[in-house]
């Protein structure tokens, strides 16, 4: 099939290299020439385990294009629409001009028989306005909405072998239509056994916002229990290990800490808390409201336990985070909690230095101001506290008797819960985790 894939960021670029991989032929379009570029060449424009390896295999087959030139998606007969909604300024609703932009220009492209998919996280409602732009424009041309749920660090695996597919499309022919080029597009994880649910545009849109509310609670939940197992002198971890063995609560996305950040969680949740405000139904999901203000309450509690660990103020005090992107194997840091934290302990008068294997370009582009070391040997040496916020695999297998060797003072806050507080204890370190004694 020919495809067409509207916006290259984290979501569009992986999505177009792996349906290329999937045997279509794809044009990957976005206006960001110097992105495009780099996908010209072959080089992923971010970190993501897997996507360089499938740009090379499609530079081999020649099944992947890139332009920044929309006319290019007119030989396409199904267009992924993929672009950013970010949470628009001041306010928790999401900004929807990228994807208005997108389909209004597509519009102007497409051929009768052409099915339009989005991607992109929209509020509940969006797709059925558009369905009838692009009818208005192309009366032959079907809109279905395919929500996307890969995870970044894992994208392409997610998108190669999705949990399930979800087919938001309009009732009838047309629908059926869309089903069918869709089913075509997966024909290959369909095969294997991949699940797929039709559903209508508002219960697809509202599928992608549940579940990102609902492992946001699941975190900001085991965030709430790290709370109370402080103050109780509890441990949140062996909790999390127990309740977790419970099937119908399960041990996946109850890891306590500094709480969750990135692009999606956090404007995901604050946008369908406005949207259900605009439908009347705001009340239904005031517990959002808790589950944010858990989440940015656990880096005010990280910024203090760093404090007490610095024997009580931060000034004059040398600190090492360990983590800038908002979770391993990213180089995302879009509300990084790592560096929110990062700038707090600066504010309060720390010198911060911060270091992370993959992000430290973009930190650098959102805080000027915090000082980066990318080797982290260098960047441990002399701290008087190391605080770990971002789970990376070598911050992870830190050996606590080589790392006292470097520290002015061996004293460390665990913001994941990841480290074994004994090693570190008996290697003579002052430890501490989140929600364990
Ligand atoms: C999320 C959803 O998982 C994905 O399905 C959706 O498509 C986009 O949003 P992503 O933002 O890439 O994906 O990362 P995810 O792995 O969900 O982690 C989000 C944040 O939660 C990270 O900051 C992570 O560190 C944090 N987290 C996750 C926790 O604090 N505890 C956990 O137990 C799990």
């Amino acid at each position: 099939m020919r495809i067409s894939v509207i916006g290259c960021g984290y979501l569009g670029a992986v999505h177009a290299a792996a349906m290329a991989k999937l045997g279509h032929d794809v044009i990957g379009i976005d206006v960001d020439a110097r992105r495009i570029s780099e996908l010209q060449a072959g080089r992923a424009p971010f970190f993501e385990p897997g996507l360089p390896e499938l740009l090379t295999e499609a530079q081999q087959t020649g099944r992947l294009a890139f332009s920044t030139d929309l006319a290019e998606a007119a030989s396409a007969v199904v267009h992924f629409v993929c672009v950013g909604t970010p949470q628009r300024k001041g306010e928790n609703a999401a900004d929807l001009r990228y994807v208005d932009a997108a389909f209004s220009s597509l519009a102007e492209h497409l051929n009768p028989g052409d099915v339009v998919v989005g991607k992109s996280t929209v509020p509940v409602g969006t797709a059925s306005r558009l369905a009838d732009e692009v009818r208005e424009i192309t009366p032959e041309a079907v809109l279905a909405w395919n929500p996307e749920f890969l995870r970044e660090g894992h994208a392409v695996k997610d998108t190669l072998t999705p949990d399930r597919f979800v087919y938001g499309v309009p009732s009838g022919p047309a629908g059926e239509a869309a089903t069918a080029a869709l089913d075509e597009v997966y024909a290959v994880p369909l095969a294997q056994g991949t699940p797929r649910l039709v559903m209508d545009y508002a219960t697809a849109e509202l599928v992608k916002a549940a579940a990102n509310s609902f492992l946001a609670t699941k975190i900001s939940f085991i965030n709430a229990m790290a709370e109370v197992c402080d103050a109780a002198g509890a441990d949140v971890t062996a909790l999390a290990d127990a309740i977790g063995m419970d099937e119908r609560i399960g041990r996946k996305f109850l890891n306590a800490g500094v709480g969750f950040g990135g692009g999606c969680l956090p404007k995901d949740i604050r946008a369908f808390m406005a949207r259900a405000g605009e439908l009347g139904a705001d009340q239904a999901l005031t517990f959002l409201r808790e589950v944010d203000a858990i989440n940015m309450r656990r880096r005010t509690r990280v910024v203090e336990l760093t404090r007490e660990l610095a024997g009580g103020s931060l000034i004059g005090k040398r600190i090492t985070v360990l983590g800038a992107a908002f979770k391993p194997e990213s180089d995302d840091v879009r509300d990084s909690p790592a560096l929110s934290v990062a700038a707090q302990l600066q504010l309060q008068g720390a010198t911060v230095t911060v270091t992370d294997p993959e992000a430290l370009a973009n930190a650098k582009q959102r805080f000027p101001e915090l000082s980066y070391e990318p080797d982290s040997k260098t960047a441990i040496g002399r701290a008087h506290v190391l605080v770990l916020l971002t789970e990376w695999k070598e911050y992870r297998e830190l050996d606590p008797a080589t790392v006292a060797n470097q520290v002015t003072e061996k004293r460390i806050l665990d913001g994941r819960n990841v480290l074994d507080p004994v090693a570190w204890r008996e290697a003579g370190w002052t430890f501490k985790g989140i929600g364990r004694p």
